[in-house]
């Protein structure tokens, strides 16, 4: 059994999870649902980021002063949410949680061990939007190009620099020789040129009293951790650095940091950068032979616009994910989101291809084919499922099972919904082809393995679907009479002839129409 460590970003708690949050974070729970349906002991983990200025601001704005009692309800929200969409998640990490704080301290401890934290003055530009400190080729108008509507920060203050450059060789050797470092690896290149460019040391302090929030830099209280080397070092702090070497050393490193596309560089330079510093001169940041112990994959997925716009809280299209679920239902949105674009591009959220995708693939060519898979069988075969019966088409079954394994080991749900589609697709024509309805009057013992492939594979689609959509792979086994375990396994429940004969509720639709 081997294990696996996924992560999301942890996000701001300046406003209320959108869908956009909603995309990174079903992406992760697929992935994480995969792999326990695999066997493999897996830990999932989200939360949130708090320790930033954007936080205080957006209190601020909310005419509210009590930042810590802000940051706990709006923390609880998102974990709400996260609750009330079906994500599994096994943590939730806050960067005010005291375990992350220990985490921090002594982190910055090690890089300070390292000798690569020295004292200077930052000159120039800060966006609260992006958290970052900006040089010209981010600026356009004297504007961060990322958020234009934003005047950014004319910054002079004392802070503590990181040498970043002391590692840009060594993490141009780590990207080259990686090849599953980075993904998509169109993105390797851009990673590549910004850190042969542009990585160099920078500053990883503010001071105290300019941000009003922050983990205080050991030793100097004056100054704060930079909100990004803080929320960065989450990864770690949820699992026991810090707190609990042993349990640390038993998940790191992640197995998956699943980002946005806007925040890949400070996955794939800075992050990397910190931790080779670190582990220097800590331990459990390295394996036996002493070699820094970096995340295994960073894989960075594309933006949602929304009927084409930006998604934004000013724009008042920054729509709760769980607004769906009286209507449609959650899988629908997550279906919807996961099969519309192909991960790692971007593209957009229109309520009318939901509808569309609701109406043809999930209540058409799915939701149908179980009602009249059913249906036919209660009518032909005795009220329920026939026996078993042994039948050319499962090695198709078997090539979709591997087809959809090796999307998701590729982080790739697009792909694996498609492959369960095409055998949708492929039932629903056999039904056609051999009009079952019809044959039943000729040769209803045909009818009969007809049925038993059907209900057979639609067992094997439901089992396939759970981790892409939970709630949809219960209702299909309820629908075939049968209870779907939490604890499931994929290599005992992907075994052909399992479907026993026995009785079969009446169906239910599985995607009711829904009228616009
Ligand atoms: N707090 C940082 C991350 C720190 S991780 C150590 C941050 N937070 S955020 O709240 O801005 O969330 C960023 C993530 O949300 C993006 O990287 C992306 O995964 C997701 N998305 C935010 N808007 C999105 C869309 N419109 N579309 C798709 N994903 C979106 O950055």
């Amino acid at each position: 059994m081997s294990r696996y460590y996924i992560t999301t970003p942890i996000y701001y708690v300046n406003d209320k999870p959108h869908i956009g949050h909603a995309y990174t974070t079903m992406v992760a729970d697929v992935l994480a649902r995969f792999h326990r349906v695999r066997g493999d002991e897996t830990f999932f983990l989200t939360g949130t980021d708090e320790n930033s200025q954007k936080n205080v601001q957006a209190m601020e704005k909310a005419g509210e002063s009590d930042l810590s009692a802000y940051l706990e309800r709006m923390a609880g929200i998102w974990q709400q949410t996260w609750r009330d969409t079906g994500i599994s998640f096994d943590d939730f990490i806050r960067t005010t949680d005291e375990r992350h704080i220990k985490a921090v301290t002594r982190f910055w401890k090690a890089v300070q061990a390292s000798g690569d934290i020295y004292e200077g003055e930052y000159v120039g530009k800060y966006c609260t939007g992006c958290e970052a400190f900006k040089n010209d080729s981010d600026i356009i108008d004297d504007r961060c190009v990322l958020h234009p509507n934003k005047a950014l920060d004319e910054l002079k203050e004392k802070n503590y620099f990181f040498r970043g450059s002391r590692y840009r060789e060594s993490l141009l050797e780590f990207i080259d020789q990686h090849d599953d470092f980075i993904l998509p690896a169109e993105r390797k290149n851009e990673i590549r040129n910004y850190i042969k460019d542009h990585f160099g040391d920078f500053s990883i302090s503010r001071e105290a009293k300019a941000v009003g929030v922050g983990i205080p830099v050991p030793g100097d209280e004056s100054q704060v951790v930079y909100v990004w080397f803080d929320a960065l070092i989450n990864y770690l702090s949820a699992i026991g650095y810090g707190t609990d070497d042993a349990v640390f050393t038993k998940w790191w490193p992640a197995d998956l940091h699943l980002v946005g596309k806007d925040i890949i560089k400070f996955h794939c330079a800075i992050w990397p950068a910190m931790l080779l510093s670190a582990a220097q001169h800590d331990d459990v940041l390295r394996d036996k032979s002493g070699k820094t112990l970096l995340p295994k994959r960073v894989h960075a997925h594309g933006f949602f616009t929304m009927d084409g716009q930006k998604i934004s809280k000013s724009l008042g299209n920054a729509i709760d994910p769980r607004e769906f679920e009286s209507s449609y239902g959650l899988d629908a949105v997550r279906y919807y989101m996961l099969r519309e674009i192909s991960f790692g591009s971007d593209g957009d959220f229109s309520r009318t291809r939901l509808h569309e995708r609701y109406t043809a693939e999930l209540g058409n060519t799915l939701g149908n084919l179980v009602q009249r898979t059913i249906a036919m069988s209660r009518k032909y075969c005795d009220g329920g499922i026939p026996a078993i019966v042994e039948w050319d088409g499962k090695e198709d079954l078997e090539k979709r099972r591997h087809d959809v394994t090796e999307a998701l080991l590729a982080d790739r749900a697009d792909l694996a919904l498609e492959v369960i589609w095409e055998g949708l697709m492929k039932a629903n024509k056999l039904i056609e082809d051999t009009q079952p309805f019809k044959l039943v009057k000729e040769d209803p013992e045909q009818v009969k393995q007809i049925m038993y492939w059907l209900l057979e594979s639609l067992r094997w689609y439901a089992v396939l679907l759970y981790p892409l959509l939970p709630t949809t792979s219960q209702k299909i086994f309820h629908a075939l009479g049968l209870d779907l375990s939490q604890n499931m396994r994929w290599d005992e429940e992907l075994v052909w002839g399992k479907l026993a004969s026995g009785p079969l509720p009446e169906p239910t639709p599985l995607f009711p129409r829904i009228e616009v």
